[in-house]
């Protein structure tokens, strides 16, 4: 496989030309969100200085490119993730509100007090909450896939945690550990026991080829802006007859076919889920976003972040040994890029505050999985994220930073 161009790829992005104290800026904190491609930003200005409408609605030539603009951008995230059908795809805000929606309107039909629904221990606060609160509201169980040692789902109990279970929802590549987790064999074993799947994809839809058919899942939630796409929109998939079935979300105008004083009849999907004016220069950046991706290859991708795991798993043990902890596998085959650590006896907070003076961008805190650091039995980590404008150079500038960080702090 042709290896990526990671100069050139780099030029695509101008923050990335950025200068912060002085110093080159090492950008490490894509699962945050990524950075954006002179291709979305044009794409988006094009949008507002040449066809800038409301969608749906005129008939004059503009308002008519606004809305074929918007309907293309739906064409190319569905062709993306290998939807049968562009009606499959719901333009939301974010993953956090895809899950929503299938908590309010799938789940709320569908599931009764007793019920139970199966999360794991590595999952995001936006599929953690949205089921707390159903639990408080329907009286559901939820139920949890713990972790191996190895910081992979421990499976070994998964028949009995599925029993009885309506849903099974998961993360397929976690925000914290990098893990990646084979979906197929949990649609499979979900579907053994009729239970629906939902996959929190919003990690592994920008790293990982995504085929939603090839996984039978039932739900996949993601994120344009952790994909080179802009903050604002993102999507849920379904299948066109298991969106059918669910009442709508939101009201409003564009989720309507009729409105009478005694009551309303619902659009067709996807629109039946789009309430409001949605997203328009939004999902056209994301359009134009897929279609960058997609040139490069996201196999390429996927090989290219693969070989950088290795390489910086191996230059932070090199470098640090048994004084920095990392977790997450070392099995590159089920991880991405994404690293959790810390320093023996250093907040995590501290050396992301000693690394920014080197201008390398990493996160830290609890990354919106607060039950995970409970579970790893740590308050905070420091993440360093990357993607596929970062090269090797990038690793060396965080072992460099980390090592001044380190010095910095040792009395
Ligand atoms: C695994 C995972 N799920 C869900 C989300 C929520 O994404 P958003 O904030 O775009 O809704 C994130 C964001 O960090 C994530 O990493």
């Amino acid at each position: 496989m042709k290896a990526l161009d990671v100069t050139r790829i780099k030029a695509d992005f101008p923050m990335l030309e950025r200068r912060v104290h002085d110093k080159r800026l090492v950008y490490l904190d894509s699962a945050a969100t990524s950075q954006k491609p002179l291709a979305v930003l044009d794409a988006m200005d094009d949008y507002y200085r040449q066809r800038n409408a409301n969608v749906h609605r005129g008939v004059y030539t503009v308002a008519e490119e606004a809305t074929a603009a918007f309907e293309n951008a739906r064409t190319h995230v569905a062709r993306f993730v290998h939807a049968n059908d562009t009606a499959e795809i719901v333009f939301v805000r974010n993953a956090t509100e895809a899950i929503n929606l299938v908590a309010h309107t799938w789940a709320r039909t569908n599931l009764r007090a007793g019920d139970a629904v199966v999360l794991s221990h590595l999952e995001h606060h936006a599929n953690i909450v949205p089921w707390q609160m159903l639990a408080a509201e329907l009286g559901i169980e939820l139920r949890w896939i713990p972790l191996t040692d190895d910081f992979r789902l421990d499976l070994s109990d998964l028949p009995r945690l599925l029993d009885g279970a309506k849903l099974l929802a998961v993360s397929a590549m976690s925000n914290v550990l990098g893990t990646i987790n084979d979906v197929r064999p949990l649609a499979d074993a979900a579907h053994a026991v009729g239970a629906l799947l939902l996959v929190d994809a919003c990690q592994s839809v920008p790293h990982l080829a995504c085929d939603v058919q090839a996984w039978d899942a039932d739900f996949v939630a993601f994120s344009a802006h952790k994909m080179l796409g802009p903050t604002g929109i993102g999507a849920l998939w379904a299948r066109r007859a298991l969106l059918e079935s669910m009442p709508p979300f939101l009201g409003g105008g564009e989720m309507i076919r009729d409105v009478r004083l005694d009551g309303f009849t619902t659009n067709d999907v996807p629109w039946k889920f789009e309430a409001g004016t949605p997203a328009i220069a939004e999902a056209v950046g994301w359009g134009a976003a897929v279609e960058y991706l997609h040139a490069i290859g996201m196999d390429a991708i996927r090989n290219h972040e693969r070989g950088l795991a290795g390489y910086t798993l191996a230059l932070l043990e090199e470098r640090f040994g048994d004084r920095l902890t990392i977790y997450g596998t070392h099995n590159l085959d089920a991880r991405g890029a994404t690293f959790s650590f810390l320093f023996d006896g250093i907040h995590a907070h501290d050396i992301s505050q000693v690394v920014d003076e080197e201008a390398v961008c990493v996160r830290a805190g609890h990354h919106c999985a607060k039950p995970l650091m409970r579970v790893l039995g740590v308050p905070a980590t420091t993440r360093a994220s990357f993607y596929l404008y970062n090269d090797e150079a990038d690793a060396d500038a965080l072992a460099d930073a980390l090592a001044r960080a380190e010095k910095f702090f040792a009395f």
